[in-house]
C-alpha cells in the first residue's frame, strides 16, 4: 500500500524559516516534522511517495540518511502542481487504495482505524475531520449523521461555513479518484476534486477522531505544537546535544550546540542548531533560526529570526520577522495553493 505525503509547499506562512528550508523539515522537538508522519503510517504501507518540488534536495538528503523500514520515493514535480496535481503526478506508483497526507500535520489520528472505517462504508474517498473554531483557515465539510460528506468548501468566510468540522489533511482514496484529476496542471484537491466527487454523489465519507491535531503551518501553531508535545511528555524544556545552558528555559526547545548566557530567560521559544544567546536576554514566544547570534540584554517577544541573523545587544523587538538577506529566487510573496479568501 502507498502513502503520498504532500511536501511541496513553500511554507510561506512560516517565512523566514522556510526561506532556507523545506517546511516538512522544520524541526519539532529536534526531529523533522515529516518524520512524525512517516512514523504514524500503518504496517500495510510499504511505499511512501514524497510529493516535492521546493527544496527537494534537502528532503531527499534527510530521508536517505534514515531508515524507516519502507521504500521511500521522492517524486519531484517539475513545477508546483497543487495538492491535486501532485497526487496525479504520483499515479504511476499507485497500486490500490492509498493515503494522501499533508506534510504539516501533527496529530493522534489512527490510520488503521481510518482504513477500517473506509472499508465498512465502502467509500471511494474518506477524509479525516477535526473540529475547530477558526474554520476559515481550513477546508470545511457539510456532513450527514452517518458520516456522508455532502459538501466541501475550502477556506470559507465564517458565515458560509457549513459546520465546524475541518479537513484534517489525511485522506484514504480509491485509485478511481485519480481519474478526476487532470494531468500536468495545477489542481487543488480541496477546491476542485473534492467538490466534483461530492457532486457526482460518489461515496465520500468523513472520519472524525479524538486526541490532538495541529496544522503546523503558522509560526504560532509551530510554537504551540512544541508546548503541547513538551507537556505531553511532562518536560519543562527539551535540548539537543552539546548545549550549555546558564539561563532559564520554560516551555521551550533548543537544538544542538546552543549556548545560553547567564541570567537569560527563554519562555515558549524554539531555538534551532548552532545558536549563541548572550547574557540577560529575554525571549518570549519566539523562534530563532540556525547559526544565529542573539546578543546580551536583547528582549524579543512574538518574533521569528531567520537563519544566520545577528541580533544586536539591548534591542527590543516585538512582533517582528527578522530577515536581512536576499529572499530566495522564485519564492512566492504569498501562499499559492490554498489561499485564504480567494
Ligand atoms: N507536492 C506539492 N505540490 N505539495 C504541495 C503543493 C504543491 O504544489 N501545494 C501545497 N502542498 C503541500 C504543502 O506542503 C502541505 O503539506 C499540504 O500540501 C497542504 O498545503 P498547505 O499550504 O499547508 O494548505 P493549508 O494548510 O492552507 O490547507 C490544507 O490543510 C488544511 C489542514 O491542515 C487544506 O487541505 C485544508 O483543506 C485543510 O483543512
Ligand atoms: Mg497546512
Amino acid at each position: 500500500m502507498e502513502a503520498i505525503i504532500l511536501a511541496g509547499g513553500f511554507g510561506t506562512r512560516l517565512r523566514p524559516l522556510t526561506y532556507t528550508r523545506a517546511k516538512a523539515l522544520l524541526p519539532i522537538l529536534n526531529k523533522p516534522m515529516v518524520f512524525y508522519l512517516i512514523s504514524m503510517l500503518p504496517k500495510e504501507v510499504d511505499k511512501v511517495i514524497l510529493a516535492v518540488n521546493y527544496r527537494k534536495d534537502q528532503i531527499e538528503k534527510h530521508l536517505k540518511n534514515n531508515d524507516f523500514g519502507k521504500e521511500i520515493i521522492v517524486n519531484d514535480e517539475p513545477e508546483p502542481l497543487g495538492t491535486g496535481g501532485a497526487v496525479k503526478f504520483a499515479e504511476k506508483h499507485i497500486t490500490g487504495p492509498f493515503f494522501v497526507l499533508n506534510a504539516d500535520i501533527i496529530c493522534s489520528l489512527n490510520l488503521d482505524d481510518m482504513i477500517d472505517f473506509h472499508e465498512k462504508k465502502n467509500a471511494v474517498s474518506t477524509i479525516s475531520l477535526w473540529p475547530v473554531k477558526n474554520v476559515s483557515e481550513f477546508g470545511v465539510v457539510d456532513m450527514k449523521d452517518d458520516g456522508n460528506v455532502i459538501g466541501f468548501v475550502e477556506k470559507p468566510k465564517p458565515e458560509d461555513a457549513p459546520s465546524n468540522l475541518i479537513n484534517a489533511g489525511a485522506y484514504f482514496l480509491e485509485p478511481e479518484v485519480l481519474d478526476y484529476i487532470e494531468t500536468g496542471r495545477l489542481v487543488s484537491m480541496e477546491k476542485e476534486i473534492f467538490p466534483q466527487i461530492i457532486n457526482d454523489t460518489r461515496k465520500f465519507f468523513g472520519f472524525e477522531f479524538k486526541g490532538y491535531w495541529t496544522d503546523v503551518g503558522r509560526i504560532q501553531s509551530y510554537i504551540d505544537v512544541h508546548k503541547f508535545l513538551l507537556k505531553n511528555q511532562q518536560l519543562e524544556y527539551s535540548k539537543g546535544n552539546t548545549c550549555e545552558i546558564n539561563g532559564k528555559l520554560s516551555e521551550s526547545c533548543i537544538g544542538n550546540n546552543v549556548f545560553i548566557g547567564e541570567n537569560s530567560n527563554l519562555e515558549s521559544t524554539i531555538v534551532f542548531d548552532n545558536v549563541k544567546i548572550g547574557k540577560r536576554a529575554v525571549l518570549n514566544n519566539c523562534v530563532i533560526g540556525e547559526n544565529c547570534k542573539i546578543n546580551d540584554c536583547s528582549r524579543l517577544t512574538n518574533t521569528v529570526v531567520g537563519d544566520n541573523e545577528i541580533i544586536v545587544e539591548n534591542i527590543v523587538l516585538d512582533n517582528k520577522m527578522v530577515w536581512n538577506q536576499p529572499v530566495p529566487h522564485g519564492y512566492p510573496k504569498k501562499q499559492i495553493g490554498n489561499v485564504i479568501g480567494e
